[in-house]
């Protein structure tokens, strides 16, 4: 009863400003009483993968939590895992506002927030103060004015700061809102990063004594070629997993709606088939060991269920998070 009030009265406002009041209110109200709101017991699915145990495998999705300040809030959802970030070494603004547009026909969101974050060190504190017990993903990316020659400093920098605090990390490549940043998923662009975090990844094991899986997450706009590209760097590299996918840039499937025309990455129902794809072409060409994350237009149990099929490990929500509330997780948990 409490989400579609709570929606209806959001979707009256502007987007980023209902996001911000959302996330205000669940970081203020976590420790007190009004959290009976949102908290929810879901029934147990257990599943482990890379080595980490879930409760159940429905994750809330990177950049809804850039900064890490709700995640108590978020596990008392019942999410059986959450990814916070993607945070950046410095702090930075992101793009002019208006960033964040809904298509709510197709229950999507276009947005061009352009990693506004307050800085990795902010994050980590964040992260220190909560009481979330469960499976913690950290996603980082490099800041737009370091340029791209030089944006392993940035990943090296920030998985530094957050090794010791995370289940897992995020490298994420795939935004669509840093100018040049999805060019670091091709070729030697890929392999050069991707050595360094494996390189960074084991002398932090050494010095922390334990080992964080580093997980790089993907943009849907690939062909079948370049799906296989990035899946051979990914093995030769020894990364742990993948997460498919981020946002598209297509709009074939939004034309002639308000906002379709808006610069961004288009997530919801709209991504659906396409990140599908892609993850059912990177299964078959990682193989069946490398865990996948797939995200992207999970909406309903059925949508969950397709992305398992197609090769998911675990699931993870954002826009349909944002459509249907707490209670979209009580139908997917429950019906897995
Ligand atoms: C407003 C907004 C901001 C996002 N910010 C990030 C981000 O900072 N880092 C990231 O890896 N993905 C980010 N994403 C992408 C989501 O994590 C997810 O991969 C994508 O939206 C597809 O899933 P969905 O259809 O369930 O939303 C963002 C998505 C939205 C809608």
């Amino acid at each position: 009863m409490f989400y579609p009030i709570a929606q209806k009265l959001m979707f009256a406002c502007d987007a980023e400003w209902s996001h911000n009041f959302a996330l205000g209110g669940l970081k203020r109200l976590a420790h007190t009483p009004v959290a009976a709101l949102w908290r929810q017991a879901l029934p147990l699915k257990p599943v482990t993968v890379a080595g980490m145990h879930f409760d159940n495998p429905l994750g809330l999705a990177a950049g809804l939590d850039k900064n890490a300040e709700c995640i108590d809030a978020f596990g008392q959802m019942g999410f059986g895992f959450i990814e916070v970030g993607t945070v950046t070494p410095k702090p930075q603004q992101g793009n002019d506002k208006p960033r964040i547009f809904r298509l709510p026909q197709s229950q999507a969101i276009i947005n061009r927030m352009g990693f506004n974050n307050k800085g990795v060190d902010y994050l980590v504190e964040n992260v220190k103060k909560a009481s979330y017990k469960g499976v913690l993903g950290i996603n980082i990316g490099k800041n737009k004015d370091t340029p791209n020659e030089q944006g392993k400093d940035d990943y090296v920098h920030c998985m530094r700061k957050v090794y010791a605090h995370a289940s897992y990390i995020t490298v994420n490549i795939s935004s669509p809102n840093t100018p040049g940043l999805r060019d670091l998923q091709f070729g030697d662009a890929l392999y050069d990063l991707l050595q360094s975090v494996k390189n960074e990844q084991l002398d932090l094991q050494v010095q922390h004594d334990k080992y964080v899986p580093v997980f790089v997450k993907i943009a849907p706009d690939m062909d079948l070629v370049a799906v296989n590209q990035v899946a051979e760097t990914l093995l030769k590299s020894k990364m742990d997993g993948v997460i498919a996918t981020n946002t598209t840039l297509d709009r074939s499937l939004v034309q002639g709606q308000r906002y379709a025309a808006e610069a961004g990455g288009l997530s919801g129902l709209p991504v659906r088939d396409k990140s599908t794809e892609v993850l059912r072409q990177l299964r078959a060409a990682v193989g069946s060991a490398m865990p996948i994350i797939g995200v992207g237009g999970i909406s309903d149990a059925q949508s969950a269920q397709d992305k398992l099929n197609a090769g998911a490990n675990l699931l993870q929500v954002y826009t349909g998070f944002i459509y249907k509330g707490p209670p979209l997780l009580k139908q997917i948990v429950t019906s897995l």
